[in-house]
């Protein structure tokens, strides 16, 4: 895929994220999500590819856009798989907290997991806790891994966790190892990629979250040289054969990074909607906007942070110009 993508995806959740931001802290989950929606929609259609959405906001029936299956771009080669999540932390936007983000990955066609909408469990570690994790082992097992290949104490690891009651088991499990803990209200794509920074302090994510945040996350730990393990957890019959529709025909299966991301050509963009350890929120001045946001190839595993100032009184409509 051509590199200059990168710059487009850039733009696209810049885009999100700057409709999205006005919705902090409304206590309006689905107006802030259907903002960043419609913005990033918009933006795809000036970028040069020919792209199809594998993960979006749901079934064509029950998305008006960025659906799966829908087409975006110029129509332009390449073609590729584009995986969305235009507000990644929908009550964390309502709520004013931490780590929304505006995230997109694309990939070459096959190149990333078609994952349906259900839980996933999900291990993710850095780089240099690569291959050292197993989502089978016992809790304490991978904070003995991941301390020795972190350099650390157990004592001083940090794991995150999503803060529901079905994680009391692992959570008990961790407090018995002596590791610490850090419990996120929303937001697992942030707590992920966090696992790939030193700078964050968190060195392992535990848990089970969304599955198409799952692949995101691993998009974006692909670029990182971390990793990212799952098993999709369907529910029901439904969802059981809701996988097999989708290609995946062994539901029940682990999932390394070779199946969430079968290429080494991806790539990742994340923009900031609330303030994280990794990324600023947007900030509103007059008519400026600021934006923080991260980006990513696989291929060459170059990882920018850029800075951006958008001129309102320049381009009235920060989407499109
Ligand atoms: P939304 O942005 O769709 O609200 O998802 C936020 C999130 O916290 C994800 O980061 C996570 O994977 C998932 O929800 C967890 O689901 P649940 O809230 O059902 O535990």
């Amino acid at each position: 895929m051509e590199r200059s993508l990168t710059m487009e995806l850039v733009r696209v959740t810049e885009a999100a994220a700057i409709a999205s931001g006005r919705w902090i802290g409304s206590g309006r989950k689905d107006e802030a999500d259907a903002a960043a929606t419609s913005a990033m929609r918009e933006v795809f259609d000036t970028i040069p590819m020919r792209g199809t959405v594998v993960i979006g906001e749901g079934e064509m029936d029950e998305a008006p856009m960025l659906y799966i299956g829908e087409r975006l771009g110029l129509g332009y080669l390449p073609e590729v798989d584009v995986a969305v999540d235009p507000l990644e932390g929908t009550n964390i936007v309502a709520n004013g907290l931490w780590n929304a983000l505006a995230v997109v990955a694309i990939a070459p066609k096959g190149g990333l997991l078609h994952a349906p909408d259900m839980y996933m469990d999900k291990i993710a570690v850095g780089p240099k806790a690569v291959g050292q994790v197993d989502l089978d082992a016992p809790v304490i097992d991978n904070l003995k891994a991941v301390a020795k290949a972190n350099g650390k104490d157990i004592e001083d690891l940090v794991a995150v966790l999503l803060d529901r009651p079905r994680h009391a088991k692992i959570i008990e499990e961790i407090r018995k190892a002596g590791a610490r803990i850090k419990l996120i209200p929303d937001g697992d794509v942030a707590a992920a990629l966090n696992t790939g920074f030193y700078d964050t302090g968190v060195d392992i994510l535990f848990g089970s979250g969304g599955a198409p945040e799952g692949v995101l996350a691993a998009v974006g730990l692909k670029c990182l040289g971390g990793e990212m393990i799952g098993r999709l957890l369907p529910e029901d019959e439904e969802q059981f054969q809701r996988c097999l529709r989708m290609g995946i025909e062994d539901p029940k299966k682990v999932l390394r990074m070779a199946d969430l991301v079968r290429t080494d050509d991806a790539i990742f963009a994340a923009t900031g909607v609330t303030d994280g350890e990794l990324l600023r929120g947007v900030r509103y001045k007059g008519d400026k906007v600021q934006t923080h946001s991260l980006v990513m190839r696989a291929k060459t595993g170059t990882i920018r942070f850029m800075e951006g100032t958008h001129r309102l009184e320049k381009r009235p409509n920060t989407v499109l110009e």
